[in-house]
């Protein structure tokens, strides 16, 4: 539900004008002594809408604290009337409240009610609490760190998914095998389980594919995961798997075993 600022401004013009001629009308009819105090209950009589919000969307504004913690006083006799958020919320216990407007994104009357798109930059304010995501995208610098977080995150707590601003490389690929390899704090780190399926290289890997698949060797029926474990670009040994396994006099006189078998992918000889 969106709130209409402009609209209920209007209303509440209204609503105090109504109001001022009461006033006036008890002011000339010569009955007013010093004010009785206000209770809260009694707001509701003059503000509504605004209980109305409270109670409905006011989260803990609503069941931890009343109108009165926070209006310490009324106008016009009172000044203090609107409280800083630091009354409460000391800067002194949490980075996060020390982040300049915070009315920019909590409307007091609805706390939690965070709209992201009228809130500027929330970099620094995200990483006020979340910390890791903010190291990791400084530690790994990629494209993803020149982004603000709500450029992903839309609202708090969702995100979009990779493929609302990606091609996949493989058209079957979707968004939890994105994150498979890729982390989106880092993403270019690219690390993968043994079991990915091998027609995830195979877009950008095409010779290594077709050749592979051409193999009528053992190595055919093994996965690119298998021997290319773990991390993209690492690149086994042969001898980490298969030793030394000829006499030694030829492995010293061929140390490379690519200069007899050619190619891991096709294994010619
Ligand atoms: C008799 C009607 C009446 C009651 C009851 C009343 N108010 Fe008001 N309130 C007004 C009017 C009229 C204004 C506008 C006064 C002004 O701007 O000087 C106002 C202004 C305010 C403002 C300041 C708004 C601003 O823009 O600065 C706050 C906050 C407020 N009221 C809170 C409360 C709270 C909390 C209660 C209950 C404890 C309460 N009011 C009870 C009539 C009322
Ligand atoms: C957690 C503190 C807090 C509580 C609880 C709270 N308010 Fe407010 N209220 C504020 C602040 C801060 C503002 C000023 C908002 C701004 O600057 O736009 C405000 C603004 C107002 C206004 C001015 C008009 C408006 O809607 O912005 C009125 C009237 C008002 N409050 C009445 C109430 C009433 C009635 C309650 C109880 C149902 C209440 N408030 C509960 C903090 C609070
Ligand atoms: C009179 C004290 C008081 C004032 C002033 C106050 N708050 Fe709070 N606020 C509280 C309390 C108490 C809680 C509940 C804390 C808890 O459960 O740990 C709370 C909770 C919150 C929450 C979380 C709401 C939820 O339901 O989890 C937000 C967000 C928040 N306040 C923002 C603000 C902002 C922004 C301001 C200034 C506009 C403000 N508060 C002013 C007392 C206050
Ligand atoms: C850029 C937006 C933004 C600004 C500005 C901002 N906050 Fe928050 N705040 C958030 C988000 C997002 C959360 C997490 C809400 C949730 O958990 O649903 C949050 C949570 C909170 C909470 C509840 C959780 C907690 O740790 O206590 C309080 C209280 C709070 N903010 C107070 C403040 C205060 C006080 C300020 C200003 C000094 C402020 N916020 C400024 C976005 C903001
Ligand atoms: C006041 C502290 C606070 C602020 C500020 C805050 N968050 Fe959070 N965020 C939390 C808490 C607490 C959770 C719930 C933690 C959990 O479930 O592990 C959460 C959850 C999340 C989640 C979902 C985590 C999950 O596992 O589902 C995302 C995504 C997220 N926040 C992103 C952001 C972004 C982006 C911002 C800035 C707009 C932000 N947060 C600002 C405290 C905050
Ligand atoms: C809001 C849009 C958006 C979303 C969502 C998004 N990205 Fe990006 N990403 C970008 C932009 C912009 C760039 C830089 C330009 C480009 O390469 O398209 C980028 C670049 C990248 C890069 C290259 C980084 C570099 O520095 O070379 C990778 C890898 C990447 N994204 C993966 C992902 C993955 C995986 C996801 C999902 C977890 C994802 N992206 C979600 C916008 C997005
Ligand atoms: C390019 C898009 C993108 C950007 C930019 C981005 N995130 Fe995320 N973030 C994601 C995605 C996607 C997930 C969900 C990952 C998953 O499904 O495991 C996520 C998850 C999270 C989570 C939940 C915990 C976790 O690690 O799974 C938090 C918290 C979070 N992001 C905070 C942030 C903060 C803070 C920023 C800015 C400093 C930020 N993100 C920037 C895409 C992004
Ligand atoms: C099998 C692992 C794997 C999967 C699954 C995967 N990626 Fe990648 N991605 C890579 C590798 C490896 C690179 C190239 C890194 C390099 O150049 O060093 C890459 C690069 C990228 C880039 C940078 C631009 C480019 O094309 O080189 C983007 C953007 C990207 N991936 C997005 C995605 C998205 C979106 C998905 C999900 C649809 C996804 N990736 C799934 C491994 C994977
Ligand atoms: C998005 C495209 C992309 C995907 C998907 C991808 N790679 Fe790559 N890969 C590259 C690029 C780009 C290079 C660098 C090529 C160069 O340097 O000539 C590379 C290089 C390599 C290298 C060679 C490293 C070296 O030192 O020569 C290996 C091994 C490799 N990839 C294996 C894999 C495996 C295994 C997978 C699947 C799990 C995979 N790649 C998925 C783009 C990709
Ligand atoms: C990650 C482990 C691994 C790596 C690295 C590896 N291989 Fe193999 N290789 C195997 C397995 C498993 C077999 C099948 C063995 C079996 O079934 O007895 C095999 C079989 C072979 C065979 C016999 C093929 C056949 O069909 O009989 C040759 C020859 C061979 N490898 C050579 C090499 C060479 C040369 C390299 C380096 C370029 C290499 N291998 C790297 C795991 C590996
Ligand atoms: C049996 C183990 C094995 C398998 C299976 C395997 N590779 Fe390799 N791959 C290697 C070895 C060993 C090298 C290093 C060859 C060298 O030193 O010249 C290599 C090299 C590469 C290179 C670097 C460029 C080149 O051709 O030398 C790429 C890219 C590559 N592999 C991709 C793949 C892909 C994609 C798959 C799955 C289709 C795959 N590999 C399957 C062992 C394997
Ligand atoms: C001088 C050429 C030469 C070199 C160097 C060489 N090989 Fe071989 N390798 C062969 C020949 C020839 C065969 C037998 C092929 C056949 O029987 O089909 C063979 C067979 C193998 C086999 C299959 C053995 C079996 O019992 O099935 C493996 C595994 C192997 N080589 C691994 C290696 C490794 C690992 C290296 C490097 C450390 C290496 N080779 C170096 C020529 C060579």
């Amino acid at each position: 539900m969106k709130f209409n600022f402009q609209e209920e401004n209007m209303m509440r013009r209204a609503t105090i004008f109504v109001l001022s001629l009461t006033l006036l009308s008890l002011t000339t009819s010569g009955a007013l002594a010093d004010p009785l105090p206000l209770s809260t209950d009694d707001c509701a009589k003059c503000h509504d809408e605004v209980v109305t919000d409270v109670t409905t969307r006011g989260s803990k504004h609503n069941t931890a604290v009343t109108c009165l913690d926070c209006h310490l006083e009324h106008p016009p006799k009172g000044t203090e009337v609107i409280p800083a958020c630091s009354m409460c919320h000391d800067p002194a216990e949490k980075t996060h409240y020390t982040i300049d407007n915070c009315i920019g994104c909590h409307y007091p009357h609805y706390p939690l009610e965070i709209d992201l798109d009228e809130a500027g930059t929330v970099k620094p304010v995200c990483i006020s609490c979340h910390e890791n995501e903010g190291t990791q995208l400084v530690d790994y610098p990629s494209m993803h760190s020149e982004l603000d977080c709500k450029e992903c995150h839309l609202a708090h707590g969702q995100f979009l998914p990779c493929l609302e601003c990606h091609e996949p490389h493989t058209e079957e690929m979707i968004y939890e095998d994105c994150i498979t390899c890729h982390q989106p704090h880092k993403p270019t780190v690219v690390k993968y389980p043994d079991n990915i399926q091998s027609a995830y290289c195979a877009g950008c890997h095409e010779t290594e594919t077709a050749v592979l698949a051409q193999n009528t060797t053992k190595h055919h029926d093994l996965s690119c995961a298998y021997c290319h474990k773990m991390q993209h670009k690492m690149v086994p040994l042969c001898t980490t798997c298969h030793g030394t396994p000829h006499d030694a006099a030829l492995h010293t006189k061929f140390p490379d075993c690519i200069s007899c078998h050619i190619d891991p992918h096709g294994l010619e000889k």
